[in-house]
């Protein structure tokens, strides 16, 4: 089997203002202006459906991290900004969303280009999450407030407590779902009055370039926001261990997690991690299995698996496992494989060579260790970088395509004949990561009780999403912190408590 080697071309609407945009030369944005990497280095990104050079990129080094740096710390000393009223700051963030939208399908495709996602997901998914990100943060920078204390020993005091912006914040990026990753982070930096320097994925920059454009023309002021294409281990890395730098938010692998914390050390940054994630699925017996199977499909094959949250465990009660595996199995055989682009495309490459690999080597791996390739797992040849939507059973608990993220179309498909509660969490919990659960059931004490047992950020029952307003983040090694809601916006805060003898 090979993807379509001539795909049919949807009308993509803006798609070659998108392509124009991606040929241009790609500039570093910092302190208000456009300029190139110091050392003049650039990096070429390629698009994941054929392998294409798509775009020449700037390669930013420690010295440009330098110079960002004190760029943001310049907007956090500037009463353009720091004394910017919190209605004004609200106003720039609406007017970057109403910009943002009214650019959604270049966006889209631009999305698509780099990423290599299906365009509808970027149009329906991606860009909408943008959008609604802004917005919902853009209406916390009016009310992040502080409280009056009543003081609990002697003395006549009025105490009382300010959310103040925590400084510059530096932000890095993964790839998978580049645009709405980026906003996610910003907008609320932003919104609570930071300054940040953002550093998208070396494999996906454009989005980011593209947004840093209507940024400029919105008219932040200058070293609000910076922007530093350039690699993990040179940019990313200087940023984590700078003196300057006052915060990191990072959203990636739990490695470079690891990594991230150690470099914060030096100067007690706080830090905010989403990291990896190997969320388990849960069918129970009186789940209504129409619904949790294309769900549980889904949860693992949009956006080819590569999603921090994707349900990549599934348990199944053993009254349901054949039909469930067969289902799931039925839907994974009929998805549409190919370019993005392409109309009837419902699952896009993954974004490179090297994940496509290691994502064949874990399927090639759990098989030797025993496990049954159900559905998928062939090599799909031709240009691209396409994995098939694959379905293992009989594995086992310590394999590691049970325990590692695989970041890719792969579940592992069990089944369960307990109806111990407990034993069915504990089984669940079973994991280094603590990132989602979700539950399948009608049961509602079934599902409540579930809910408190599994030891996961989120957890979803009968379906439910991603929403701005829901925090969002990891028990144990999935990550620190919570992004969205108030938690999110309050992370880029501290809290200073202010006393005063009466
Ligand atoms: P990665 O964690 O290396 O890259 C994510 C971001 O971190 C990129 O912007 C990269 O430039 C930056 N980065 C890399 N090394 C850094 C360092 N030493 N200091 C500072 N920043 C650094 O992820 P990678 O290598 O692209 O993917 C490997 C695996 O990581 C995937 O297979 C997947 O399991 C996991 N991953 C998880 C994501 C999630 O959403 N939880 C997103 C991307 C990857
Ligand atoms: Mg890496």
């Amino acid at each position: 089997m090979t993807a379509s080697a001539t795909p049919k071309l949807a009308e993509i609407p803006s798609l070659d203002a998108a392509r124009a945009f991606a040929a241009q030369r790609h500039q570093l944005y910092v302190g208000g202006s456009w300029v190139d990497a110091l050392e003049g280095e650039t990096f070429a990104t390629h698009d994941p459906a054929t392998g294409d050079k798509l775009a020449d990129v700037a390669k930013a080094g420690e010295r440009d991290v330098d110079r960002a740096v004190e760029a943001a710390r310049g907007a956090m000393n500037d009463p353009a900004w720091i004394d910017m009223k919190p209605a004004a700051r609200a106003r720039l963030l609406e007017r970057l969303a109403d910009a943002l939208e009214s650019s959604v399908d270049e966006f889209a495709a631009l999305e698509t280009l780099d990423n290599g996602k299906p365009v509808r997901d970027a149009r329906n998914f991606d860009l909408p999450h943008a959008i609604g990100t802004l917005r919902y943060n853009s209406g916390w920078a009016t009310k992040l407030n502080g409280e009056t204390i009543s003081l609990s020993g002697p003395g006549t005091w009025h105490a009382y407590t300010l959310k103040q912006p925590v400084g510059v914040v530096a932000q890095i990026v993964p790839w998978n779902a580049p645009l709405a990753m980026a906003v996610s982070k910003i907008a609320p930096a932003l919104a609570a009055g930071c300054a940040v320097i953002l550093k998208p994925a070396e494999e996906t920059p454009l989005t980011a370039l593209r947004l840093a454009r209507l940024i400029e023309e919105i008219g932040f002021p200058p070293g609000v926001f910076n922007l530093l294409t350039g690699f993990g281990e040179t940019a990313g890395a200087a940023l984590t261990t700078h003196p300057g730098v006052e915060k990191v938010t990072f959203t990636g692998s739990t490695e470079v997690g690891r990594l991230i914390l150690r470099a914060a050390g030096g100067n007690f940054k706080r830090v905010t991690l989403e990291l990896g994630g190997k969320t388990p699925v849960i069918i129970m017996p009186d789940a209504d299995v129409t619904k949790a199977i294309p769900g549980a499909a889904m949860s693992i094959f949009a956006n080819a698996g590569q999603i921090c949250n994707a349900g990549s465990r599934l348990f199944v009660h053993e009254r349901h496992f054949d039909e469930v595996v067969e289902g799931v199995s039925k839907i994974a055989q009929g998805l549409k494989i190919g370019p993005g682009l392409a109309s009837d495309t419902q699952m896009g490459p993954v974004i490179s060579p090297t994940q496509r690999d290691r994502i064949h080597g874990y399927i090639r791996h759990g098989v030797e260790e025993g496990a049954n390739l159900h559905t998928g797992g062939h090599e799909i040849g031709g240009a691209g970088n396409f994995v098939p939507p694959t379905v293992l059973t009989r594995t086992t608990a310590d394999m590691a395509v049970r325990r590692e993220e695989i970041f890719g179309p792969v579940l592992c498909a069990m089944s369960f004949s307990d109806e111990d509660l407990d034993r069915i969490a504990a089984e669940a919990n079973d994991s280094d990561y603590g990132l989602g659960a979700v539950v399948w059931t009608n049961n509602l004490s079934a599902a409540h009780q579930l809910a408190r047992k599994l030891k996961a950020g989120t957890v979803r029952v009968n379906g439910g999403g991603l929403d701005p307003a829901l925090p969002f983040g990891g028990f144990k090694q999935s990550g620190w912190g919570r992004e969205n809601g108030r938690e999110g916006i309050e992370a880029y805060t501290e809290t200073k408590a202010v006393a005063m003898a009466l």
